[in-house]
């Protein structure tokens, strides 16, 4: 038995040996096809561009080659950087993947002509229709939520109710929140649009912007440190950077974190706005196949919690908890929107923010 596979591996290797020597001897172009199956039976390489930097998620990565013997090479970088960076090597590119924050984000990449869909039925299991493009060109991989932050020795949970109270004359100087040219606004914005009508929308960054204690500044950060420092009572902001406060090496941040509440504005009526931090394929990925791959591998429940852990952010895959810290703040009602509208009504809320003098 063993002398006839033996027999036979011969004859194959004599016959595919001749063809090979034959195209070999023939044009370039005719040598691909024998190139292009060799390179089918190995795993081959995937390469991300990301605005994450994390150590947990490398050793999500090791899993993922592990699991499928892919190699993940990752090139980290801030989210515009790295969209630019798309953009200048065109077709040239080696990124098969894009990961950056914020569904505005990713709309502009799509719209820019950056990325591709993709059809995988893992995704459309795994990733809620809401948090993915409606056209399948990106996938929400983890959740934060745009809260009211506010001085636990000054302001009573009670007193807070929803993001349209704080734009009336009670808050007068009360509030902060950072520039209007950023994406988290322009999103939060956005959805406002879709969820009360522009009017409405255009109503509440007026009174929002007319209540602020200083001019719009700093990153989300900032704004919970000017609370602390009694500059103002309520700051809006993204949920995870109090978690990333909380387990700072910076001892100030700290306490910041320590001295600040989280409150889920609008429970009783159109939910908190959420965004994702989400995952695309690039338009000119040479290993899209692979890319899939790993898509699917980090909205398994077996990557979720710790990939969304890691910047306290809540699991886009619905069948896995959050941590423990996040769930100490409770469940919360989101808004019911799909987060492809956010893309929809960027230039809108835009426009607003310019006429209504946010800066
Ligand atoms: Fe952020």
């Amino acid at each position: 038995m063993k002398k006839k596979v033996f027999a036979f591996s011969m004859v194959f290797l004599l016959v595919f040996g001749a063809l090979a020597g034959c195209t070999s001897s023939n044009t370039t172009s005719e040598k691909q096809p024998a190139d292009e199956s060799k390179e089918k039976k190995e795993p081959g390489v995937v390469n991300l561009y990301t605005s994450r930097h994390y150590e947990s998620d490398n050793d999500l990565y090791k899993i993922f080659e592990e699991k499928t013997g892919i190699k993940v090479n990752v090139v980290e970088g801030k989210g515009d950087e790295l969209m630019e960076r798309l953009n200048v090597e065109g077709d040239a590119t080696e990124a098969d993947l894009y990961f950056t924050a914020d569904a505005g984000n990713l709309h502009i990449a799509k719209e820019s002509d950056l990325l591709q869909p993709v059809e995988s039925e893992v995704l459309s299991k795994n990733i809620p229709e809401n948090l993915r493009d409606e056209d399948n060109y990106w996938f929400g991989m983890a959740k934060r939520a745009r809260v009211l932050v506010y001085a636990k020795d000054r302001v009573k949970p009670e007193e807070l109710s929803t993001y349209e109270a704080m734009a009336t004359p009670e808050w007068k100087g009360r509030v902060v929140a950072r520039p209007a040219d950023n994406m988290y606004n322009i999103s939060l914005l956005s959805s406002f649009i879709e969820v009360m009508g522009k009017e409405n929308a255009k109503e509440w960054a007026k009174g929002f912007a007319e209540n602020m204690a200083r001019e719009p500044q700093g990153n989300d950060r900032d704004q919970a440190k000017a609370v602390v420092a009694g500059e103002a009572d309520v700051a809006l902001m993204n949920t995870y950077y109090v978690g990333l406060m909380s387990v700072s090496e910076d001892p100030e941040e700290k306490k910041v974190a320590e001295k600040v509440g989280v409150f889920f504005p609008n429970q009783e009526t159109t939910g908190t706005h959420i965004n994702v931090s989400a995952i695309a394929v690039t338009k000119h990925a040479k290993n899209k196949e692979n890319a899939i791959k790993f898509m699917e591998f980090l909205s398994s429940e077996e990557a979720q919690g710790k990939f969304a852990e890691v910047n306290f952010e809540y699991p886009a895959n619905p069948n896995v908890q959050p941590s423990e810290f996040l769930k100490s703040w409770g469940e919360f009602k989101e808004q019911d929107i799909k987060l492809s509208v956010l893309g929809k009504n960027q230039q809108k809320a835009i426009k607003i923010f310019n006429e209504v003098g946010w800066k």
